[in-house]
């Protein structure tokens, strides 16, 4: 029966999401852990989905493309745009997803199954080298899961590697590695919640308070000035410094929450050179800086806050593509 798998990587952003939304720089950088989609012939007349992680187990008409389970609007939305825009037949298949990435967490695992789904979609149907379509349908899914997405968790589930991303350019793709003796450790809160409603939290308060906020976002952009070089020195010290610097512009424009705080002073207190929430926030993950040696210590001081999935990543993993 013919079968194609496809993935592509979660991210994580290192500085400036939320300020990104609304045109500044931002630097993100894709994590080893990935979703999988495969898309396999059926005999049924339903496009039958099965998730589960995410608890899933439904069908879309391919006629209507009415989706039968609210989770399942950003893919339905993909098949329209499949069939509607670019002219593709839909015919009836099978979608397994295998997510390695907590769903809700900040690690952008809806970009990742929007990039995967597209390019596995494409391969089934014989398009080949489509990094192109894959972008055009993927902005199609994000975009009816998260309203007013910058673009950077597409970019990153389809380019991978790390990146400098500013809304509306090509993202500027940038070799960036952590000092030896040194890791980046991710901890989920556990708290799930929508990124579209932080992403309209923290624009109503920018607008809010133009004067006020137009200088955070300044100051926002020219933080990735300084982690550029802080990286490029090899300054742990001063990278752990920014990300706290940056930790407070978002707190500023309410993007944090009592148990991201809770578990980032817990990190800190333990000796983190600097921690910070990753991705939209009021929940979701966080990114904490520290020295290898210290690494088992504040794995355990995050489980022991109530963490889950807490781990070490490395930066600049592949992106999108097809598996054997
Ligand atoms: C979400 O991973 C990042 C945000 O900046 C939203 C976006 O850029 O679309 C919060």
């Amino acid at each position: 029966m013919k079968q194609v798998t496809a993935s592509a990587p979660g991210k994580i952003i290192l500085f400036g999401e939320h300020f990104v939304v609304k045109g500044t720089r931002s630097i993100a950088s894709a994590i080893s852990r990935r979703v999988y989609v495969s898309i396999t012939e059926t005999d049924s007349r339903y496009i039958r989905i099965i998730s589960p992680e995410a608890g899933l187990d439904s069908v879309i008409d391919p006629e209507t493309l009415k989706p039968g389970d609210p989770m399942l609007a950003p893919l339905a939305s993909m098949l329209e745009y499949i069939r509607d825009t670019l002219g593709y037949r839909i015919i009836p298949v099978t979608i397994r997803v295998k997510s390695e990435l907590p769903i809700g967490a900040g690690l952008g695992s809806s970009a990742a199954f929007s990039a995967a789904f597209a390019r596995a979609f494409l391969a089934f149907i014989g398009e080949e080298d489509s990094l192109e379509l894959v972008r055009k349908i993927s902005i199609v899914g994000e975009t009816r899961a998260h309203g007013k997405p910058s673009g950077i968790d597409t970019a990153m589930a389809i380019e991978g590697g790390t990146i400098i991303y500013k809304r509306g350019e090509n993202p500027l793709k940038i070799s960036l590695s952590l000092p030896e003796g040194y890791s980046l450790i991710v901890a989920n809160t556990g708290v799930e919640r929508s990124t579209r409603e932080v992403v309209e939290f923290v624009l109503g308060r920018a607008d809010k308070m133009v004067k006020v906020s137009s200088l955070l976002y300044e100051a926002a952009d020219r933080l990735i000035d300084l982690a550029l070089r802080a990286f490029k020195s090899g300054d742990m010290e001063l990278l752990g410094e920014l990300m706290d610097v940056n930790q407070g512009l978002l707190y500023s424009m309410g993007a944090s929450s009592g148990v991201i705080e809770r578990l980032l002073w817990a990190a800190r207190k333990n000796g983190a050179l600097g921690a910070k929430l990753t991705g939209a926030g009021w929940g979701g993950s966080i990114i904490v800086l520290v020295e290898e040696t210290l690494s088992s210590v504040i794995k355990n001081v995050l489980v022991d806050e109530g963490a889950l999935d807490v781990f070490e990543v490395s930066l600049g993993e592949p992106g999108v593509r097809v598996e054997e």
